[in-house]
């Protein structure tokens, strides 16, 4: 599975699994466009400088993937920069725990914001780059929490099964295109996020009983999947979720 020179916009790609996509797309041959917050721009030129030293060309760009002008600039600079865009990582994301009850009305909309219209934002300004050129490839990320969830994730839960609805409906609009749309969903991983579930012995060793592998995932596991996503070898699958849970979901 080869990116034979295409190139990838990964969003959120400074730390955890943005970072182990970035990397693992550049280590199969992909260049690289990679997006996050200007707060994480330290973060964001060492993945960067990492994916260069493997000798792809990269690009670093800041943007709030929920504001739809720094969205469209961000597209249009990538473009700008790199000459076009052939797949894209819909990776950024955040959690902010809270039970239904107590939950502010702001975690509810950021997290909305962030992670299902993020999502929609990139997608709608890629669009007609990939339409022009016949080809795109999409991978979104969503989270085994979008299927099953947990308590005080209601509202993330509701935001990722957003993105597994959205990613559907998007695949039959663009299959016609030469453009394929597919999630994601990885389980317990560890990162910053991750930690929320992992910090507490108790509840790490709970969740490894509960996993078929018997083990808390780590970033790296998600490249891969979301490699065969962005490559010609996934041409015929399109509007599918693909766990990347080591088993969760089998207990
Ligand atoms: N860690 C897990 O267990 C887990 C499980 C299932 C799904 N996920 C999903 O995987 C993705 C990556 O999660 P992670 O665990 O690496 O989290 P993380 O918090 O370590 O990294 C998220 C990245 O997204 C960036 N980001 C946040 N808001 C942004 C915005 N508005 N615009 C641009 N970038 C933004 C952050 O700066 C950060 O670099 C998320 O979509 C998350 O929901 C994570």
């Amino acid at each position: 599975m080869s990116g034979n020179g295409r190139i990838a916009l990964v969003t959120g790609a400074s730390r955890g699994i943005g970072r182990a996509i970035a990397l693992g797309l550049a280590a199969r041959g992909f260049d690289l466009a990679l997006n996050d917050i200007e707060a994480q721009g330290a973060a964001l030129k060492e993945t960067a400088d990492e994916a260069r030293a493997m000798g792809r060309r990269v690009e670093e760009l800041y943007a709030d993937v929920s504001d739809k002008a720094q969205v469209q600039a961000m597209v249009a600079d990538a473009v700008a920069r790199l000459g076009t865009v052939h797949a894209v990582v819909n990776n950024a994301g955040i959690l902010r725990a809270s039970d239904v009850e107590h939950c502010p009305e702001d975690y509810w909309d950021s997290v909305m914001d962030v992670n299902a219209k993020g999502t929609f934002l990139v997608i709608q300004a890629l669009l007609p780059v990939m339409k022009a050129q016949g080809y795109g490839r999409i991978c979104n990320i969503s989270s085994i929490g979008g299927k099953h969830g947990a308590p005080e994730q209601a509202h993330y839960s509701a935001s990722k099964a957003a993105v597994m609805g959205f990613t559907r409906v998007l695949a039959q609009e663009v299959g016609p295109l030469g453009i394929t749309a597919n999630c994601i969903c990885p389980g317990i991983i560890l990162t910053d996020m991750g930690r929320v579930n992992l910090d507490d012995p108790a509840i790490s060793n709970a969740w490894k009983a509960k996993t078929a592998m018997a083990r808390i995932g780590a970033p790296e596991d998600v490249a891969g999947p979301v490699a065969f996503f962005c490559s010609d070898d996934s041409a015929f699958v399109t509007g599918q979720t693909l766990n990347v849970d080591g088993g969760i979901v089998l207990s």
